[in-house]
């Protein structure tokens, strides 16, 4: 190779390592160097053409790639797709264990859970404190999510395409935590995982399969606290949950 083409090839990694810092991480090694007779690239393992190098991931290609929960909060705290209609909103990607057997499905942040980046912390999280307690739970021994990651104007119900948009960042949050059981809060919840219609009469007071986990929907709790009579079935419900979990040998 004469001097001038290694110093073209010089070019192009250069290139390719502003086009990374634009586009984020994309296969291409270090030291890999093309050899330009053959067009084969010389360091071996490598199975993408150089083609695939160039495209930009797409963002399911970008949440494939995380290996851990901290990846996919990063890629959550940058992603667009998470976004509601409401500006200036804060991530609320979730909170807990992050290896627990039992995780908490909500429907979206409200206003307290914005503006603290966390979960469940107003008056319905006060509440799920108390109902955990009553099974012996604490906050930090499950994990809590929701279905969308940031707040909907005046707490709306998601939009069927947000929960798209949300769903693939959720999905891999689960595979990451990889909990036994995951309990619904609520009709919305319980509606977007089952993929159903349902009414949550309808749903609740059984298990229903989820690939390798099991699923249980029951009311939300700032539905309890409007309506006082759904309190008791609640309580029967998760009373069920605690005992699938000590039967599957959820931890600790
Ligand atoms: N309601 C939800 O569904 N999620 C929260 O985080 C708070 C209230
Ligand atoms: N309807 C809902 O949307 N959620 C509940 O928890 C109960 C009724």
């Amino acid at each position: 190779m004469s001097n001038k083409d290694k110093l073209s090839v010089d070019d192009i990694i250069d290139f390719l390592k502003q086009e990374r810092e634009v586009y984020g991480a994309f296969s291409v090694s270090e030291n890999r160097t093309p050899d330009l007779e053959t067009d084969q690239p010389s360091s071996k393992g490598q199975n993408s053409t150089d083609e695939n190098d160039l495209k930009p991931l797409t963002i399911l290609e970008k949440i494939d790639r995380c290996k851990s929960l901290e990846e996919l909060k990063n890629l959550s705290s940058e992603a667009e797709e998470l976004k509601t209609d409401l500006a200036g909103t804060n991530l609320v990607f979730g909170v807990g264990n992050p290896n627990a057997d039992l995780m908490l499905i909500g429907e979206a942040p409200g206003e307290q859970e914005d503006k603290q980046g966390e979960p469940f912390v107003g008056a319905a999280g006060q509440l799920l404190n108390k109902i955990l307690a009553a099974i012996n739970f604490d906050r930090k021994d499950v994990y809590i999510a929701n279905i969308l990651k940031h707040r909907p104007p005046n707490n709306r119900n998601p939009e069927p395409e947000e929960v798209n948009r949300s769903l693939p960042f959720l999905k891999k949050q689960i595979e990451l935590i990889d909990p036994k059981i995951i309990l619904c809060l609520g009709k919305v919840s319980g509606q977007t995982m089952l993929n159903s219609s349902n009414t949550l009469g309808n749903m609740r007071g059984k298990f229903h399969k989820f690939g390798d986990r099991e699923l249980y929907v029951t009311y939300h709790p700032a539905a309890l606290l409007r309506n006082q009579q759904w309190k008791r079935p609640t309580w029967e419900d998760v009373q069920e949950v605690r005992k699938r979990y000590d039967k599957l040998n959820g931890k600790p």
